[in-house]
């Protein structure tokens, strides 16, 4: 386990854009935290560190996943039944891409052993982020 206290929106980004290079597929990254906690702003910095900082990140809240060449940024917010997460594609990611993953306490039991799970909660006015 290790735990970092970012203050601000650049320690986070600063961060994340270090933990990214530390990412090869297959690999899945679990983001926990409550709405507006920094969900996001972790997978488009990763997205953006490995695959271009003109990449263009939109939330996928509404199409639940978005795909970036081998990396797979999920929300799985509005999925109701585990049901569906075969068919938004969760398992092929799981299998073959770097996978982020959003909301993922519904994909529980899709999540390997090896899952980096991150908790993020708010720290004063910035970010305690927990890596386990
Ligand atoms: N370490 C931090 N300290 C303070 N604010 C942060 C930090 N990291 C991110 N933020 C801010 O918190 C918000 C996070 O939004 P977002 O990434 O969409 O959250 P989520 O996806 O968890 O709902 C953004 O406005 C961002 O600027
Ligand atoms: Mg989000």
């Amino acid at each position: 386990m290790k735990e970092y206290i970012l203050e601000n929106v650049e320690q986070m980004r600063q961060w994340a854009g270090n933990f990214a290079k530390t990412l090869s597929a297959p690999c899945v990254v679990a983001l926990h935290g409550d709405l507006g906690m920094g969900k996001s702003e972790i997978a488009r910095t990763i997205i953006q560190t490995l695959r271009g900082t003109d990449t263009v990140v939109p939330s996928p809240t509404f199409t639940i996943v978005q795909s970036y060449d081998g990396i797979s940024h999920f929300d799985l917010y509005r999925i109701e039944d585990e049901s569906e997460l075969v068919e938004v594609g969760l398992s092929h990611a799981i299998e073959n891409d770097i996978t982020l993953i959003e909301w993922p306490e519904i994909a529980k039991d899709f999540l390997p052993e090896n899952t980096i799970h991150i908790f993020i909660t708010q720290y004063e006015s910035g970010r305690k982020v927990v890596l386990k």
